[in-house]
């Protein structure tokens, strides 16, 4: 292991996210539920924890909590690295590379060649298929399959489509620099036909990657489907940097139309609050959902960092945790559509924890040490908010009386923020020390908010995940304590609980 300036003990590993045991990770890669478990591939750098020797790293789970680590799926070699992409199950064989019995896993994925390789200079889409559920996999040997002559083609996303225009693959993928999503269909994954493309549109502060397209119920009615266009940026995010927007739409089979561009062509910086963004804090990149989860579920995993910092984040032996794994629901609001997002899965009851904390309602006036028995450096908080004269209300954790991650609400600003500047070790980077900030208005009065706060993270979900904050933090280990506080008046919590790991 080089290049580390870490700190020597692993105090920040998380207990509830995923993280490779002593290497790097990026992007999540090729996520699919197949053969009774959930397969989280990733871009890994097998030989170290800073980005480099783009490899595809794999991790399997049966719950989405508890992974298993496995060898490295495809690996680097002298002529390319395999950079993102996804996996299908190739049920019917129609790319030959199983047997009329047994579909393979088919994995695409970019081909960033190196200079020992004829394609030197350009990136284009390659494939690679298991015949073992996704433990070894075999390069084609045509590789690659799909090429534009471009420096800057990549993260393919593959799904079948079955509608009124037919029964096919297809491949959403970008033109990073042209701020572009580019479709195309094919009958065996093989050979590859230029759909049609999309964007500039909405944000354009960077680069465009890892885009995905996927069908959803709107409020759950499965006679009104919509679709949503993911378009992950970097930088460019709305608090600087790396993240996810989404656009929601039609897909006819050849064409995205979206009902939620704010604006054609270049962004208008103004009006970046306007977008729609899949999460609004600092550490919510390279999101992509799964193939085939259970259920229709649309579940989402991202990477949670941000290339501003990314390699200097202060962990060791590994470098970067995932999210946590999310469900995506559409929603008609106000006229307008928007995604909302909860935990994909029940962490009390997968873990078998209960509420360690209860508080059915209190009053608050100033910082209130919630109880000794709520502290902790892992745990989930469920509370409501009921906004009284105070101008700020929230909530303190992975405090110590000195150094804490404060969340809070300005009901008059409509917005809830993670002043992360205090948080612990903040100065490794000049740009992580931050307050970062979403527009959040009241429900009935109140704002709810559900708060996931593992060693080094903390993931917020407000209002029934309408609105969502995702934050890297490095605080230290004895910094457990949990506090309300309201500023210049009062505020009302209730229904406050709080289950706890460590
Ligand atoms: C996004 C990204 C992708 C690329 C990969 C390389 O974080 O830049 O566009 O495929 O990482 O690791």
């Amino acid at each position: 292991m080089t290049a580390s300036t870490a700190t020597t003990a692993d105090t920040f590993r998380p207990a509830l996210h995923y993280a490779a045991r002593n290497t790097w990770l990026n992007d999540p890669n090729g996520l699919i539920h197949h053969g009774g478990v959930y397969h989280l591939y990733y871009q890994n750098n097998p030989m170290d924890n800073v980005w480099g020797n783009m490899s595809w790293g794999h991790a399997t789970s049966p719950d989405l909590l508890n992974w298993t680590e496995h060898p490295v799926a495809i690996a680097c070699d002298e002529k390319e690295d395999i950079f993102s992409g996804s996996i299908v199950f190739d049920r019917n064989n129609s790319s030959g590379f199983g047997t009329a019995t047994q579909g393979p896993l088919v994995a695409v994925y970019t081909s960033a060649f190196k200079p020992s390789s004829v394609h030197h200079g350009i990136q284009a889409q390659s494939l690679a298929y298991s015949l073992d559920g996704g433990y070894t996999w075999t390069k084609h040997t045509n590789n690659p399959v799909l090429s534009r002559g471009s420096a800057e083609f990549r993260d393919p996303k593959v799904f079948h489509y079955d509608g009124a225009a037919g029964s096919y693959w297809v491949m959403v993928a970008v033109e990073a620099t042209d701020f572009q999503v580019v479709l195309y269909k094919s009958e065996n994954l093989k050979d590859w036909e230029l759909l049609s493309s999309f964007g500039p549109a909405n944000a354009t502060g960077g680069v465009w990657e890892c885009p995905d397209l996927f069908p959803l119920p709107v409020d759950g009615d499965p006679e009104n489907i919509k679709w949503v266009l993911v378009v992950n940026l970097n930088p460019g995010g709305p608090n600087g940097g790396s993240a996810g927007q989404y656009f929601v739409g039609d897909f006819d089979g050849t064409t995205f139309t979206s009902f939620t561009t704010v604006t054609e062509g270049t962004q208008d910086p103004a009006r970046l609050a306007e977008y729609q963004w899949l999460d609004w804090g600092r550490d919510y990149y390279a999101a992509v959902s799964f193939s085939d989860a259970p259920d229709n579920r649309r579940l989402m995993i991202a990477w949670m960092n941000n290339w501003q910092y990314a390699n200097e984040i202060p962990t060791a032996p590994w470098r970067s945790p995932m999210s946590l794994a999310r469900e995506i629901s559409l929603h008609a609001i106000d006229g307008t559509l928007r995604l909302a997002q909860h935990l994909a899965l029940d962490l009390a009851a997968v873990s078998g924890r209960g509420p360690v904390f209860e508080l059915e309602e209190a009053s608050i006036t100033s910082e209130t040490l919630v109880h000794d028995g709520a502290a902790g450096s892992v745990q989930h908080i469920e509370l409501t908010f009921t906004p009284g004269t105070a101008e700020e209300f929230g909530l303190l954790v992975r405090s110590d009386g000195t150094q804490g991650t404060r969340i809070g609400i300005r009901p008059a600003d409509g917005r809830i923020f993670v002043d992360r500047r205090d948080s612990g070790l903040a100065d490794f980077h000049e740009s992580f020390a931050s307050i970062d900030s979403a527009p959040l208005q009241p429900i009935d009065g109140s704002y709810q908010l559900s708060v996931y706060v593992d060693h080094c993270s903390v993931e917020i979900f407000a209002q029934g995940g309408l609105v969502t904050l995702t934050e890297l933090i490095f605080p230290l280990a004895t910094s457990t304590d949990v506090a309300l506080y309201a500023t210049e008046g009062t505020a009302t919590v209730c229904g406050l609980n709080l289950t706890r790991w460590a």
